[in-house]
């Protein structure tokens, strides 16, 4: 038997049970992947639960629904109050949100805009993080699978169905036994990872690529780029390719699920501990989502 997360869900302006959630069959987002959306965290803090960069979480979503023609029926302080509000209505504190806006059921058609209703979702599902208890390395390999160009499908939109070219790549990964994949763009420079942004440290310096690298803009990236210029370590923004991750000293994953997670090989270059500055980045970041250390900016929103 599977079993199912026991999820708190706000749907179209009402708090809802988990099964009380009906769809039309012919729901335009489950056949073609028509819909944006997030994935933000609520972390325990001193002062009790906080959701981490909501504000940057919300308006990636509502420029990411432009991007499609998708009219939410709310502004970004009304999708951030219904978010706080599913959050204080779940009562944790340890909590992975996931907002999702997406077209309805009424066209099997390729025009949604016209035709279909905008719904707008918010799941809250208790998490406490990926690797609890301990340092976690991934192994990664570099994909067969070529990360789709944004000429196509705009990597910066969080859209539905761009997944399935993460979902393919990762599905790749784990069937030769490595924890995660990273996909190349077209031009054969390396992108990202199934569901995380990357970077490296070469020479001392700390690297990641930019969206003209067909990326993800990582709200945990620019955390980790903004902690680690606060930290006086010197940052480059620029393509990232294959000799980067076989000479750099260091590499590492970031991400709002996995947050700062050191990278052990790429195939055959193995990383044989975990680097200076990937671990003074990654408690940095644990620090700040966790409320122990001052944040660069107004960076959580207390829920109560
Ligand atoms: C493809 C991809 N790249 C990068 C990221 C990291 O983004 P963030 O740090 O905003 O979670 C994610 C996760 O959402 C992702 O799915």
């Amino acid at each position: 038997m599977m079993t199912r997360t026991a999820t708190t869900v706000w749907f179209d302006g009402k708090l809802l049970d988990d099964d009380q959630l009906h769809l039309h069959a012919l729901t335009h987002a489950l056949h073609y992947g028509s819909s944006v959306f997030e994935g933000i965290r609520v972390y325990p803090t001193p002062r009790g639960p906080a959701i981490f960069r909501l504000r940057e979480h919300v308006d990636r979503l509502i420029a990411g629904a432009q991007a499609y023609g998708m009219d939410i029926p709310y502004d970004a302080e009304a999708l951030s109050k219904a978010i706080v509000d599913t959050v204080r209505a779940s009562g944790r504190d340890a909590a992975y949100l996931r907002p999702l806006v997406f077209f309805g059921g009424e066209t099997v058609r390729l025009n949604p805009g016209r035709e279909c209703e905008v719904h707008t979702l918010i799941a809250v599902l208790p998490f406490e993080g990926l690797f609890v208890g301990g340092v976690a390395k991934l192994s990664a390999t570099i994909s067969p699978f070529m990360k789709t160009p944004s000429r196509a499908l705009p990597s910066t939109v969080k859209a539905g169905g761009h997944y399935t070219n993460s979902i393919r790549a990762l599905a790749e990964a784990h069937k030769r036994g490595f924890d995660e994949t990273i996909l190349r763009n077209d031009r054969g420079d390396v992108a990202e990872g199934s569901g995380e942004n990357i970077f490296v440290v070469r020479d001392g310096v700390l690297i990641t690529n930019d969206t003209d690298a067909d990326i993800l803009p990582g709200i945990t990236r620019a955390s980790v780029l903004a902690l680690a210029r606060e930290a006086g370590i010197t940052t480059r923004v620029r393509p990232l390719t294959l000799e980067d991750l076989q000479l750099s000293e260091e590499a590492f994953f970031t991400g709002t699920a996995a947050e700062v997670v050191p990278i052990s090989r790429v195939d055959e270059r193995i990383f044989e501990e975990e680097g200076p500055i990937t671990a003074r980045l990654r408690v940095a970041y644990h620090d700040v989502v966790r409320g122990v250390r001052d944040a660069p900016g107004p960076w959580l929103t207390q829920v109560s």
